[in-house]
């Protein structure tokens, strides 16, 4: 049984009417008006160019919407001026990209404690405690001096997603983060992904073109030419590629 998804709860991001453009022709997003509530895991799927990573940039405030509102935690940040967006941005909000996306010339404790140092601090005890726990829960222990380019691709995103949790962030966005790694690699990240939301009750949204990996989440929203054309809980893997392929023999 599927059922449409009516999120109750909090929503901790909400998108209203959400639209971007690019130039005079260009609609990435359409009108999208979307409410995710604390503690949800949800899938974005759709064809290329149907604006998924566009809806994450401009979510996690990497780039601006051209009409609509977005808040995160209740806090508007299509409102929020450059510097205090930023700093908006560090705190509230986690990014895991498919090509990881970690400093080289930092070692992987430097690399996961960065949110914090780049926001003039040092861990407190609690952080640093809690930093240790996602360390061994990720299995990074014996790794922490190494750099990036010493890892292999699924210990870099293991060390990108515990950069993403160290603040515990009020959403992670995660862009095909299962993208560049093989499929038993991505499945372990995939579970690490679950396990933030269902046992450390992180918020996270996350692109995928994986019908098996979507089906791991709460909730699959589908995109089509900029906007949300299906919104599904509890589908499983098979439900999601017909609506897939339905949205791609459409396009
Ligand atoms: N910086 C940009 N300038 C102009 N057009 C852009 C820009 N970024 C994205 N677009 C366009 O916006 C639309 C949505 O792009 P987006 O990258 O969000 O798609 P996507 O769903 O993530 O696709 P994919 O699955 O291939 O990653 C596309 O038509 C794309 O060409
Ligand atoms: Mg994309």
């Amino acid at each position: 049984m599927t059922e449409l998804s009516s999120p109750s709860g909090t929503p901790i991001l909400q998108l209203e009417r959400v639209s971007k453009r690019y130039g005079q022709s260009v609609v990435a997003l359409d009108h999208v008006t979307l409410n995710v509530v604390a503690g949800e895991f949800t899938a974005i799927m759709g064809p290329s160019g149907s604006g998924k990573s566009t809806l994450m940039h401009v979510a996690a405030g990497l780039d601006s919407v051209s009409d609509g509102r977005i808040l995160i935690d209740g806090i508007d940040i299509t409102r929020t001026p450059d510097r205090g967006l930023t700093e908006l941005r560090r705190r509230k909000v986690g990014f895991v990209f498919q090509s990881f996306n970690l400093v080289p010339t930092l070692d992987v404790a430097e690399n996961i404690a960065l949110p914090i140092t780049l926001d003039g601090r040092r861990p407190s005890g609690a952080e640093s405690q809690w930093i240790a726990t996602l360390v061994n829960q990720l299995g990074l222990r014996d790794r922490l001096q190494h750099r990036p380019a010493q890892l292999s691709g699924g210990q870099q995103q293991r060390v990108a997603i515990a950069r993403a949790l160290a603040t515990r962030p009020a959403v992670i966005f995660a862009d095909e983060p299962t993208g560049a790694l093989d499929s038993r690699t991505g499945r372990e990240v995939l579970a690490i992904l679950r396990r933030a939301t269902s046992s450390w009750g992180q918020t996270v949204v996350m692109v995928t073109h994986d019908p098996i990996a979507a089906a791991t989440a709460d909730r699959v929203v589908f995109l089509a030419d900029g906007r949300i054309e299906a919104d599904h809980s509890g589908l499983d893997a098979a439900s999601i590629s017909s609506v897939v392929l339905g949205l791609e023999t459409a396009a």
